[in-house]
């Protein structure tokens, strides 16, 4: 039987180059860029840095799928078509989940799994355009139950597999992920579905697998601040462990992404876009809310560095 597929999921505003790196290089067999408006990147200045930061893949990060969403098909196949031309993405993934307002407000993320003949289309439309492999990412469904629905419809339309969160858009993140209905879309189809939803621990990568039955997991929050997971997933299913990393290793790591970050897109922009990143890597260690506090007011990375190296003393 192959290994089950370790991917990091799609996410907007944290699942670029330099976060897609270190997850790779800790054990994720894929990752995926944000989400990528298919209208927008089409109608973008060629001097735009949002949409070159955004379809940027870095040497070393091994496979990489672009996530495009929209709701007109010649916009999505162009996209697509753009996005496969440039020869550094492992395949192209639709986005059919996203619960944010002003993704469904305009009809496109999970509003379309209201819309099954427009979905279709875009299916369709995307599987026509590019011969690289083709994803479509799902929710459960809009209210109710559907995805097993939009499952075999992937499949019909010549898609290399499907991924779903186990939630419906009403339900947004609230409850638990729904394993057990994830594992019906698995049993409704041949193609590869990979398991998505609240999986935070090693353990829980075993319990997604062995309940949906599934050919992998895509992980998101559980990844943040902890690119160290997927290593630990895979030391677990081949029935070893790891220990968690000790809190120098986590501010060496957190330094090493705020470096890259300055090197990337310049000091200014890193030391605020990491705020997030650091708030994730220190989250659940001591004095972590003072350094927090410290590091959004910071300026520079050599202010934050020494932040966090007061923070690491203070842990011995
Ligand atoms: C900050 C954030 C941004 C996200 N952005 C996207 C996105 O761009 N495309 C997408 O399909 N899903 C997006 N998602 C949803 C995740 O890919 C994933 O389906 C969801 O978080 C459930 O998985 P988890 O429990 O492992 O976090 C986002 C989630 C978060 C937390």
């Amino acid at each position: 039987m192959t290994k089950p597929l370790l991917a990091l999921a799609p996410m907007a505003g944290v699942t670029d180059a330099p976060f897609r790196l270190l997850c790779a290089r800790q054990g994720a067999d894929i990752t995926y860029t944000e989400m990528i408006s298919a209208q927008g990147m089409l109608q973008a200045p060629p001097n735009l840095n949002a949409y070159r930061f955004l379809t940027q893949v870095w040497p070393g990060e091994g496979k990489v799928v672009a996530q495009v969403f929209g709701t007109v098909p010649e916009y999505l196949s162009e996209a697509a078509k753009r996005l496969a031309d440039m020869g550094c993405f492992a395949g192209i993934d639709i986005n059919m989940g996203c619960p944010a307002h002003k993704v469904t407000g305009g009809g496109s993320g999970s509003a379309l799994m209201k819309e099954p003949d427009l979905a279709r289309e875009l299916m369709r439309a995307v599987r026509q355009a590019v011969s690289c492999p083709v994803t479509v990412k799902l929710r459960l469904g809009w209210d109710s139950f559907t995805a097993d629905t939009f499952a075999i419809m992937a499949q019909e339309e010549g898609l290399n597999g499907v991924s779903v969160h186990g939630r419906t858009r009403m339900q947004q993140y609230m409850g638990k992920a729904d394993w057990q209905a994830i594992a019906q879309v698995k049993q409704a189809v041949a193609i590869p579905v990979y398991a998505n939803g609240d999986v935070f621990s090693a353990q829980d990568g075993l319990d997604i697998l062995k309940a949906t039955g599934c050919d992998g997991i895509l992980i998101g929050r559980g990844a943040l601040g902890n690119p160290w997971l997927f290593g630990q997933i895979k030391q677990a299913m081949d029935g070893s462990g790891i220990p968690p990393p000790t809190p120098q290793e986590v501010v060496a790591l957190a330094l090493e992404h705020g470096r890259m970050m300055v090197d990337w897109k310049g000091e200014k922009h890193a030391v605020v876009e990491m705020r997030k990143h650091f708030a994730w890597y220190l989250k659940g260690m001591r004095g972590a809310a003072k350094a927090r506090t410290a590091i959004n007011h910071a300026e520079t990375m050599s202010q934050v560095e020494d932040i966090l190296q007061s923070f690491c003393e203070a842990q011995e």
